[in-house]
């Protein structure tokens, strides 16, 4: 396989259309004709000896390949024809068909859009044309399918090629043609047809097999490392696939983020030892020196270098069923690397039928954007068009380990390179010992009127009495100062979240015991601040009150003019608000007293080592 995948006239083709276009049929057709179908297997696809072929079965029994955490299927199909290998990217027509044909778009050289020559082109191709140009395929074909059912008129092909060239050229597609084909009665597939003596051009045969495969790589060596080995001569090795260029022994490599340098040693592929090796091959590189190298970082070329930064532009399909909204916290898989990322500002949105750029707050499903976007810790990535393969990636929500995303990296920020952090002489561990306690945050969440700010105002007090020192956060103060240009969409409470939970990581920096205070409705908020922070440092408690209860309390009257639809977006009302599943502690205020929940609080931080309660806290270093 790994030889096969090598050979570089190898051309990956995408398939795009639905099943009502006939696109089952066209590969089962192309397969077929080419004796690519085993005996027994035709055999199954006919019940009566009068009845045609149903070549479109010939695709139902493919294992879907499955990418691990990812709900992606693509199934690929391997066929020989004319002297050449292909390799078909078939992605199953049902609902997350987008979501699938990214994967597919992101491998292939060549698309092939399929049309029903009735309909001609629909909102549906408009939206394949866009990912393939998105995914950087320059080469498509549209075949226009049934040809058969408008009596092989020549009008009705002329009048989808025309509309076709216009969207063709908007995309800049470098290379497109239009094919009339009938997949059904094998018209134009790989033998000409008969019946429209009108088309002079190629079968959809001869065009794939005279395609040229593009280069998708402009730069240097690339190999994302996917696992470290350890060689039998005690050395050690990193094995990957190697996403482009070449490398030979005794060649330079530079390890990327860390910036290390050393040499390659030895190099394996499929088992065996050899001199050299290049783009697309699975090997494993012996290093001369013993460096720090972990899965995700990148070997690479070190006169001709990706770039190592967490902040830039690419451009997205959104494809998650709740709509993206800036700010919250998804992870991103990009080469062999899962980390943290928040799409913090939409720039644009892309209008898919004029591709005019118009101004948006969020994306909804399918629609297609250009974002900045922040990951958690810095990543190594060429720009899409320099290479496809350290440029594609995808977003994947925390929750639900769904894609709700796909996108290329159109270029760095710059800011990402030039803002380090600097070296602080004084550490956040020397500023807690000078209290004589450890930082801690206690967040707070709850519905309006469940008891959190009157929790943690207690809880500080009795905290201050014992000399730890402290700050209390809540949300009606600091949406009176530094969040006060937020309201309460979603968008603007993730915001709230993410400024109160970045004040709130600064805090514990200074060494406090921080309280917060915050409806801070949705969990992947929460989470989001949960993640800033190290682990034994984030204690989320919610404040359980019944709704009801609430509404009964309503201390600022806010339930009754929500109700009464005076206020919008009223959280319980108006909004959701998602209960913790796993938060640290869980207060009923039913059940308990406010002395009692401030016990519960004050006994958590000291069965934590906050502090010691034996002992004398606040008295600090002496
Ligand atoms: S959060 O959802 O973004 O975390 P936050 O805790 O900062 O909210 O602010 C909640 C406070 O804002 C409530 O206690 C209430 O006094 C006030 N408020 C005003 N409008 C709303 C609303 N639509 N939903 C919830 N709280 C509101």
């Amino acid at each position: 396989m790994s030889k096969f995948l090598a050979d570089q006239r190898v051309l990956t083709i995408l398939t795009c259309g639905s099943v009502d276009d006939g696109k089952s049929t066209l590969i089962g057709r192309l397969l077929y004709e080419q004796g690519q179908i085993p005996e027994d297997e035709l055999a199954g696809l006919t019940n009566r000896a009068e009845e045609a072929i149903d070549y479109s079965l010939l695709l139902d029994g493919l294992e879907p390949e499955r990418e691990q955490g990812i709900t992606i299927d693509v199934a690929y199909r391997y066929f020989k024809a004319a002297d050449r290998h292909f390799i078909v990217a078939d992605t199953p027509g049902h609902e997350q068909y987008v979501r699938n044909m990214i994967t597919g778009a992101s491998n292939s050289d060549l698309a092939i859009l399929l049309v029903d020559a009735r309909n001609g082109l629909t909102s549906q191709t408009f939206r394949h044309a866009h990912i393939v140009s998105i995914m950087g395929i320059r080469h498509v074909v549209l075949a226009v399918n049934k040809i058969d059912l408008v009596n092989f008129d020549e009008r009705v092909f002329q009048n989808i090629s025309t509309e076709f060239r216009k969207l063709a050229e908007l995309l800049s597609f470098s290379d497109f043609e239009m094919i009339p084909v009938s997949a059904l009665l094998g018209d134009n597939v790989s033998t000409r047809s008969s019946r429209m003596t009108w088309y002079e051009g190629p079968t959809l045969l001869q065009l794939l097999a005279g395609s040229e495969v593009p280069e998708k790589a402009r730069t240097g060596f690339r190999m994302p490392v996917q696992l470290i080995v350890r060689s039998d001569g005690g050395g050690r090795g990193v094995a990957g696939t190697i996403a482009s260029g070449q490398i030979a022994i005794g060649d330079k490599i530079v390890l990327l983020p860390s910036g290390r340098v050393t040499s390659i040693k030895e190099i394996s592929s499929a088992g065996r030892a050899v001199g050299r090796a290049e783009a697309r091959e699975a090997v494993t590189l012996t290093l001369s020196d013993h460096v720090d190298v972990a899965r995700g970082d990148v070997a690479a070329s070190p006169s001709d270098q990706p770039h190592v930064g967490s902040q830039f532009v690419a451009q997205i399909v959104w494809l998650g069923d709740e709509t993206l909204r800036p700010g919250r916290s998804y992870l991103l898989k990009q080469g062999t690397r899962t980390v943290g990322v928040s799409i913090t500002a939409i720039k644009y949105r892309v209008d898919v039928q004029t591709m005019a750029h118009e101004a948006a707050k969020e994306l909804r499903t399918n629609e297609i954007g250009v974002c900045n976007l922040i990951t958690a810790a810095p990543l190594v990535f060429d720009s899409y068009a320099e290479n496809a393969a350290m440029g594609g990636l995808i977003v994947i929500d925390r929750a639900t380990n769904m894609t709700v995303a796909a996108g290329i990296v159109l270029h760095p920020l710059t800011r990402s390179t030039t803002i380090r952090p600097p070296t602080l002489f004084v550490t956040k561990d020397a500023r807690a010992h000078l209290k004589g306690h450890r930082p801690a945050l206690l967040w707070l969440t709850g519905l309006s009127g469940a008891g959190k700010s009157t929790i943690a105002n207690a809880t500080e007090a009795r905290l201050n009495a014992m000399g730890v020192h402290t700050i209390l956060l809540d949300g009606d103060c600091l949406r009176g100062g530094i969040n006060k240009d937020l309201g309460f969409t979603e968008t603007d409470r993730i915001e709230n979240i993410r400024r109160a939970g970045e004040v709130s990581k600064l805090m514990l920096d200074a060494g406090l015991v921080v309280l917060c205070s915050f409806i801070s409705p949705f969990a992947a908020d929460r989470r989001m601040v949960r993640e800033l922070m190290r682990r034994d440092e984030f204690i989320e408690v919610f404040v359980d009150t019944p709704l009801e209860t609430c509404i009964e309390r309503d201390p600022k009257g806010l339930y009754r003019r929500a109700i009464d639809g005076e206020i919008k977006n009223f959280t319980g009302i108006s909004q959701v608000y998602e209960r913790p599943e796993h938060a640290e502690v869980t207060i009923r205020t039913g059940e308990l007293t406010v002395d009692g929940a401030v016990d519960r609080l004050v006994a958590e931080l000291a069965r934590r080592g906050i502090f010691d309660l034996s002992g004398e806290p606040g008295r600090g270093h002496e």
